[in-house]
């Protein structure tokens, strides 16, 4: 996720003024109009399954379910019966127990997004499948010092990523602050995509749209289009964002309110970053203060290129429409008092002056001939993934630093497990604050330096393009950290 500055986003020209604009079906509001996209009812909260005396236990039951998919009925996949499945709120320290149950008709297994816990034996382990009818007991143990903040769960079953995910199996997972934040009302807004045909099932895409990584013809907020919430003049709220989308881009706008940012992906700033827009990857979550001030403004998605290969059409590639009202948040009523401050943040740690012990190229490439039915290959560093496969070792207990080279034409949203990235700015000017992700984008024809202390873990995960669908065809490496 990339915050933008209030100057950088003037400095993108045009973006700034509340012009209007056609939607999809033709459609035109504006920010004076904002309720002309139907509302989808007020919002609603998954349900939340939260730790006590320092455990949660829970049970997932991955199966086909009849759900509201932006107010109609679709027969979906869900978690327990919904979609997003439930949030599961615990904190740093924490042993967090998901016995899995799979009444899916295909293999399937889960991903703790982001969390940094061991992947081995039965913890945030990838290479685990788990058959149709069978179930396994997954057991992760928060380090005391796990950053807080928003991380997210979904299937990682190499080959079904992304048909899974854009079915409706994802939710939230929330890792409290040790010190609370004070916030009027926290809510949390899982965003997805999905297509669902007349006949109510979610729709099967094309192998162009696998190229391209498909985008859903609705887009969703906790499975609702365009839920709106309210709120008095001067609350501070919190907004927690995850972009479970398969492969769209949201660049996110809030106009008319204030937005600060306290965190993207894992972890804090140390002081919260004034943003007017917000661009989350496939995989992105973003923690956000929202100070309310009167009147309607509308959660925007607007287009967001990121490129696409030659010749290549279809539904992905930022092909939609130029902006998609997500939510509609409603500011009236009499003005309260200002929030307490917000506590300081622990320094975010920085290995910019650390000692490297490994440079290593992990090269994006896309469609260089063509590869087993007709799919362009997606490959890392010229290879499909192949679970038998290691293609990187790296020494436990030290700093790396990682060369994200894209040799392809569209952008690819970065992704490694367990341990986190500090990306290193093109101007990195010693002062500014360490950027730490768990998905880098990876512009299309560009790169990313990225640094790694593999500091904790040891064990066998992956990496991956978060573009589910090259994922599936192949963009994916295992790392083993020994
Ligand atoms: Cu969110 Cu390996 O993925
Ligand atoms: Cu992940
Ligand atoms: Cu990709």
């Amino acid at each position: 996720m990339r915050p933008i500055s209030r100057r950088q986003a003037l400095l993108l020209g045009g973006l700034g003024a509340a012009g209007t604009v056609a939607g999809g079906a033709g459609l035109i509001w504006s920010l004076s109009s904002p309720a002309a996209r139907p509302s989808g009812g007020s919002l609603v909260q998954p349900e939340e399954l939260r730790s006590a005396a320092g455990q949660l236990q829970v049970r997932l039951e991955a199966a086909p379910a009849q759900v509201q998919l932006g107010g109609r009925q679709a027969m979906a996949l869900g978690y327990n019966g919904s979609v997003p499945g439930p949030t599961l709120r615990i904190r740093p320290g924490d042993t967090l127990k998901i016995s899995l149950v799979n009444s899916l008709s295909q293999p399937t297994n889960l991903h703790v997004h982001g969390l940094h816990v061991s992947p081995e034996n039965n913890g945030d382990n990838v290479f685990i499948a788990v058959g149709p009818g069978s179930s396994f007991d997954y057991e992760y143990h928060l380090p005391g010092n796990h950053p807080p903040g928003l991380y997210w769960y979904h299937p990682h079953h190499h080959g079904m990523v992304a048909d899974q995910v854009f079915a409706g199996l994802f939710g939230a997972i929330i890792v409290e602050d040790p010190e609370p934040i004070e916030a009027s009302a926290e809510r949390v807004l899982v965003v997805s995509d999905t297509t669902v045909d007349p006949a109510g099932n979610i729709s099967a895409v094309s192998a162009m749209d696998r190229m391209a990584g498909r985008e859903g013809d609705l887009l969703l907020v906790n499975g609702q289009t365009n839920p709106e919430f309210s709120a008095a003049p001067g609350q501070r709220e919190r907004w927690r964002i995850v972009n479970a989308c398969v492969a769209r881009y949201l660049r996110l706008r809030l106009d008319g309110q204030k937005m600060q940012l306290l965190g993207a992906d894992s972890g804090r700033f140390e002081k919260p970053l004034d943003v007017d827009e917000l661009l989350l990857t496939p995989g992105n979550r973003a923690d956000l203060l929202v100070t309310a001030a009167a009147g309607d403004s509308v959660l925007q998605a607007s287009r967001y290129n990121r490129g696409s290969m030659a010749g290549m059409t279809g539904s992905g590639a930022g092909q939609g429409t130029e902006e998609t009202t997500l939510a509609t948040f409603r500011v009236s009523g009499e003005s309260t008092a200002s929030p307490l401050a917000i506590p300081a943040q622990p320094a975010p740690a920085d290995l910019r002056q650390s000692a490297v012990a490994a440079h290593r190229q992990i090269i994006l490439t896309a469609g260089m001939g063509m590869g087993a039915g007709g799919m362009m290959p997606f490959t890392i560093n010229g290879k499909q993934f192949d679970e038998a496969r290691t293609d990187t070792t790296a020494a436990a207990g030290t700093v790396e630093e990682w060369s994200l080279v894209n040799t392809s034409p569209m952008d690819h949203p970065f992704h490694l497990h367990v341990w986190p990235m500090q990306v290193l700015g093109d101007n990195a000017q010693a002062g500014s604050s360490p950027d730490w992700r768990d998905v880098v984008n990876v512009p299309a024809n560009g790169q990313v330096k990225v640094r790694i202390a593999f500091a904790d873990f040891r064990g066998r995960s992956a990496y991956h393009c978060h573009i589910l669908d090259h994922e599936d065809l192949g963009m994916m490496g295992a790392i083993e950290v020994r």
